[in-house]
């Protein structure tokens, strides 16, 4: 699947961690599809991870920022439009609660980690698209996508105030993406992905279940993230310019079902 339909695009790619990253697929795949990036995360992560490979895989370079601090973003945007002029598109896929991490229950949160957590998840999506829109950073029909998960519609016990920060980035997609519609012609959506095998994932408490029954319940099973790095390649492309202010599902169909003849058949047969 390499057609170069993002040949001349340029872009910020944020989260990539490890080859397990969301955010590392999706740099392979731009990259693939013909597009240039930098590449960036805080730096703890780049100190932890291996975003260095990536980098030298993908001839881009690493700019460390802290995606809560309005100064590194500033810094980062200006490093990336002084390589490219202004941007095509940007991915935003950056998680984390404290709350989680810590194994604090959802009937006992601790506030400071919340705030943190919010800030970290969700408010960090505000941040980067005001920075971009005041410093003028985007082409028109250029492209914002964030990472997002169902549980900002359906409650997941186990996904804790994570499900309370995904609702809170998907609404900032919307609000936002009024204005860059409006104003720059630039269209901000969300991926509501699979559960998929990552480090973020691998937080969430009984994970391997949650992947399972999830893919029992998807007529087409989980999305991988080669697949949710394909997706976002085509909401980067000009294939999409009309798509904006939506939480897209990429998720096998898990979405839209009620229940699947195999978890009928597995409860059944335990009773
Ligand atoms: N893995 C899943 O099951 C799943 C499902 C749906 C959505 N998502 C979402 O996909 C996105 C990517 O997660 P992933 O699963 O690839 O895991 P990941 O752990 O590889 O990526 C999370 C990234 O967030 C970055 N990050 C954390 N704090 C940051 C900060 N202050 N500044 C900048 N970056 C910071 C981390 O360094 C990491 O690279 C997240 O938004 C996640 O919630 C994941």
């Amino acid at each position: 699947m390499e057609n170069n339909i993002l040949k001349g695009k340029k872009g910020i790619i944020f989260g990539a961690l490890d080859n397990s990253s969301i955010a590392w697929k999706t740099a392979e795949s731009v990259y693939n599809e013909g597009g240039e990036f930098v590449l960036t995360n805080a730096p703890v992560s780049i100190r932890m991870g291996s975003i260095n490979e990536l980098a030298e895989k993908t001839k881009s370079d690493v700019v460390p920022a802290d995606a809560t601090s309005l100064e590194d973003l500033e810094n980062l945007i200006n490093v990336a439009t002084e390589k490219f002029g202004k941007l095509d598109f940007i991915l935003h896929s950056i998680g984390m609660s404290v709350n989680v991490r810590k194994g604090r229950e959802y009937t006992d949160l601790n506030y400071d980690w919340l705030t943190k957590g919010w800030d970290v998840s969700a408010v960090s999506f505000h941040k980067l698209m005001q920075s971009l829109f005041k410093l003028d950073a985007m082409n028109q029909w250029g492209s914002i996508v964030a990472l997002t998960y169902i549980a900002a519609q359906r409650a997941f016990p186990n996904y804790n105030d994570m499900a309370d920060n995904k609702a809170y980035l998907e609404s900032i997609a919307r609000s936002f993406g009024y204005f860059f519609g409006k104003d720059k012609k630039v269209r901000v959506n969300t991926i509501s992905q699979s559960p998929t095998l990552t480090t973020a994932g691998k937080g969430v408490a009984g994970l391997d279940g949650f992947l399972n029954y999830a893919d029992k319940m998807s007529p087409l099973g989980n999305a991988t993230a080669k697949e949710c790095a394909d997706y976002t390649v085509s909401l980067f492309s000009d294939y999409t310019r009309k798509v904006t202010l939506q939480n897209l599902f990429h998720d096998g169909g898990f979405s839209n079902v009620g229940v699947s003849q195999e978890v009928i058949d597995a409860i059944s047969s335990k009773s």
